[in-house]
């Protein structure tokens, strides 16, 4: 039997993690192949309905990930992805969704190497939670 290979939708800030995901892959450094890439121009632009519909429709986990704080280009865009986030991961277990099934990142444009670390990471995660109850729900 084939290992679970999770799906993740990740929401990536196009001036900073979009580019590091970028130079991962010049640098033909490996992440995973399920990770869904959805460029927005900012990590403040995520709308919490964004996350919500990826994991009931199937995504095993969802990340955003934007500029360090101090860097985002829309001066604080990324500051309210991080409120935003913080009330998602208390909402999302009233979906039935484990709360590790979202994460907040911020990886920079020259963190191709960081962000090929925490794909890897966060797969790993995912696996050991297995599967999402959506994506059960979707099989059967
Ligand atoms: Fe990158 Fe706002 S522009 S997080």
């Amino acid at each position: 039997m084939s290992e679970f290979e999770p799906t993740i939708v990740a929401f990536f800030c196009n001036w900073c993690t979009y580019t590091a995901a970028d130079l991962a892959g010049t640098s033909r450094l490996s992440y995973p192949h399920s990770i869904k890439i959805v460029r927005v121009m900012c990590s403040g632009m995520v709308d919490p309905k964004y996350v919500i519909k990826a994991l009931l429709e199937g995504a095993d986990g969802v990340i955003v990930s934007g500029c360090n704080p101090g860097d985002c280009h829309y001066i604080n865009g990324n500051y309210k992805a991080r409120r935003r986030i913080k009330l998602l991961k208390e909402i999302l277990p009233q979906f039935g969704f484990e709360p590790e099934r979202l994460r907040l990142t911020w990886i920079a444009a020259s963190d191709g190497l960081l962000l090929s670390e925490i794909m890897q990471e966060m797969t790993e995660q995912l696996r050991a939670l297995g599967p999402s109850e959506a994506r059960l729900k979707m099989v059967i």
